[in-house]
């Protein structure tokens, strides 16, 4: 199931951003991320660590920016936010990044894609949004509304 996502996350991403995340950069080791962990809870503009496991990436490779995508689980896509990266320029090697929670809608099916010489998406965790005042299960009205 990883396998899918990633696979998914790289045809995504490299079909929106040029440069950066250059074919060639995205082969796969597919390192494990280890935080967030799956319904962990993050509030809008907190800071938070998104970490992995890097015994799957080959040293040489510590070097290699990476880059961190925010996306959510709907209609079989990720739908990852190539726009908006929460981080990037990374060293893959460091294990983790430290990034702050962008003003999103609350929903409970984000996930993080960590894309670089590695990639592999998360498990679900939710982003609260105290302005929002409405659960995930309200979002898809949020949405439509703002859309709107
Ligand atoms: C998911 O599909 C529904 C129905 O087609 C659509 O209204 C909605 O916008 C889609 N969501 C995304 C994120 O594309
Ligand atoms: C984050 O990465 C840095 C650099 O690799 C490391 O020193 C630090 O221990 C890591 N922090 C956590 C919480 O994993
Ligand atoms: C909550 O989400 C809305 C979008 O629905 C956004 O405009 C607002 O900035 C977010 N709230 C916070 C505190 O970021």
């Amino acid at each position: 199931m990883m396998f899918k996502f990633l696979a998914t996350a790289l045809v995504a991403s490299t079909a929106v951003v040029a440069g950066p995340v250059a074919r060639a950069q995205l082969d796969v080791y597919n390192p494990e991320i280890t935080s967030p962990v799956s319904a962990q809870v993050w509030a809008v503009g907190t800071t938070q660590l998104v970490s992995w496991d890097l015994s799957s990436i080959p040293s040489s490779q510590y070097d290699k920016p990476g880059m961190l995508l925010l996306g959510y689980l709907e209609n079989n896509s990720e739908n990852l936010d190539v726009r908006h990266p929460l981080a990037t320029g990374f060293d893959i090697g460091a294990g983790n990044v430290t990034i702050t929670v962008p003003a999103v809608v609350g929903r409970d099916d984000y996930v993080v894609a960590l894309l670089g010489d590695s990639g592999n998406i998360s498990p679900e965790f939710t982003i609260t949004n105290v302005t929002d005042a409405t659960s995930a299960t309200s979002t898809a009205a949020a949405i439509a509304t703002s859309a709107a």
